[in-house]
């Protein structure tokens, strides 16, 4: 049996929270969340607004500089990104050289990885605050069009090319959509829709991925690595690999023969692991208030684009049964940010393994502003500590003897 004053003597006394449930990591200033009142704010200036009046690269430029640019401001911010936007020959053919079959999300955990072998001076240890400044400039520049040759690769197509013309977004939506028949994706609808998309999801505190961007920038590693880190944080379907789940279980759903009430059933039962993609959340207990504004988006972007999807209808069933159910209630079991944003994405063309490299996009300019304040604050190496319950004393028993 374990013996607990001798695993004290070799620990002393430790927090045990699992999943730090109850554990601050950090100060930070950069995103407000009340989980019980449903409030989500960027620097004090509530989620609702910005998705209302804001555009995805002004909200960018408020996470990571900490106030909304002026118009001179904002200018000079987004023509630095057109000047970035290019990524470099070897890094297209790094693309190249994966299956197109494969995961996006694996390629993009790559690619970003491998930006600081290309611009070396991300690993400058003292490096100044402009040379620092143009590091994160140069990713939230190029990774439009990271994940835009991701998304053509995936699907065999021939790589567009960044158009300095273009706005942020609109030049995405170009880069991953133009170029080939029958897409007219840079309609005013669609980047309006991706811009609220890309801001509901640019911070959220200290979830998964952004905590593991922090914790592995506290050991002085570059900002590239360290969103990389972040990306594959992102992929669980836990986390941001909701997004696909979801539509991925709303299809088998609707293929089943569309009755909610028995996957309603199904998730609450112990015995099964299923559980209903895009519901629950570590920190919202009433409502996640960017669902809200999804759903109304996804209603909206639907109607204006006449498209009808019928995974929309099993989608709200599905809602309505569990939020009826008092399992859910019990459990203040919600939907949360992901359970109609991927019916959105679907409707304005991506495939469906895209979702979650999407998330990426919107969530980079959170990663980047919560890795610059950590560096700022010059916060110590993050380091948890552990309950240690294996065996305390024994000795060597060599192999013939055992
Ligand atoms: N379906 C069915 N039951 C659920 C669900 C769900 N989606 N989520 C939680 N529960 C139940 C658990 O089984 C548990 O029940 P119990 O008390 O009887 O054991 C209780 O609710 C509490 O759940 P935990 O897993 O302890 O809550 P936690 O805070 O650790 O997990 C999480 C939060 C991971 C989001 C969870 O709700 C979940 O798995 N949801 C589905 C996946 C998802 O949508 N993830 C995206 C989250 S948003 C984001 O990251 C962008």
């Amino acid at each position: 049996a374990l013996d607990i004053s001798k695993l004290r003597d070799l620990t002393g006394y430790i927090t045990l929270d699992s999943g730090y449930k109850n554990t601050g990591c950090t100060k930070s200033a950069i995103t407000f969340l009340d989980g019980e009142k449903g409030i989500l704010k960027y620097r004090g200036y509530p989620i609702e607004q910005l998705a209302e009046k804001s555009s995805f690269i002004e909200v960018a430029y408020l996470l990571i500089y900490g106030e909304l640019p002026t118009q001179t401001q904002l200018n000079e911010f987004e023509e630095l990104l057109k000047e970035h936007s290019d990524v470099p020959e070897q890094l297209k053919t790094i693309l190249l050289a994966f299956p197109p079959e494969g995961h996006p999300m694996g390629k993009l955990c790559s690619v970003i990885a491998s930006l600081s072998a290309f611009y070396p001076e991300s690993l400058k240890p003292n490096a100044s605050e402009s040379e620092q400044n143009l590091t994160l400039v140069k990713l939230l520049a190029k990774l439009p069009s990271i994940v835009a040759y991701i998304q053509r690769h995936t699907l065999s197509h021939s790589y567009v090319a960044s158009d300095n013309n273009l706005d942020y977004v609109t030049n995405f939506m170009n880069m991953a959509f133009g170029g080939h028949a029958g897409s007219t994706k840079v309609d005013p609808v669609v980047i309006d829709a991706m811009n609220k998309l890309l801001i509901l999801h640019a911070d959220h505190e200290q979830n998964c991925s952004t905590s593991t961007v922090r914790i592995v920038g506290s050991s002085d590693c570059n900002l590239y690595a360290s969103v990389a880190a972040g990306v594959a944080a992102l992929w669980g379907p836990l986390h941001g690999g909701a997004n696909q789940a979801v539509i991925e279980m709303l299809e088998k759903i609707k293929n089943d023969g569309g009755d909610t009430a028995k996957w309603v059933a199904k998730a609450k039962d112990k015995n099964d692991p299923f559980r209903l993609m895009g519901f629950g959340h570590r920190v919202y207990k009433n409502f996640d208030p960017r669902a809200k504004i999804i759903k109304k988006a996804c209603d909206d972007i639907l109607n204006k684009l006449g498209i009808k999807d019928p995974v929309l209808e099993i989608a709200k069933h599905l809602e309505e049964a569990a939020l009826n159910d008092p399992y859910f209630a019990e459990r203040k079991l919600y939907p949360n940010v992901d359970f109609y944003s991927g019916i959105i994405y679907r409707a304005l063309g991506f495939p469906t393994e895209m979702f979650t490299v999407l998330f990426a996009l919107g969530r980079l300019p959170g990663w980047i502003a919560q890795w610059k304040e950590m560096r700022e604050n010059k916060e110590p190496i993050g380091r948890p500590r552990q309950v240690y319950v294996g065996e305390v004393d024994r000795t060597f028993v060599d192999i013939k003897n055992r």
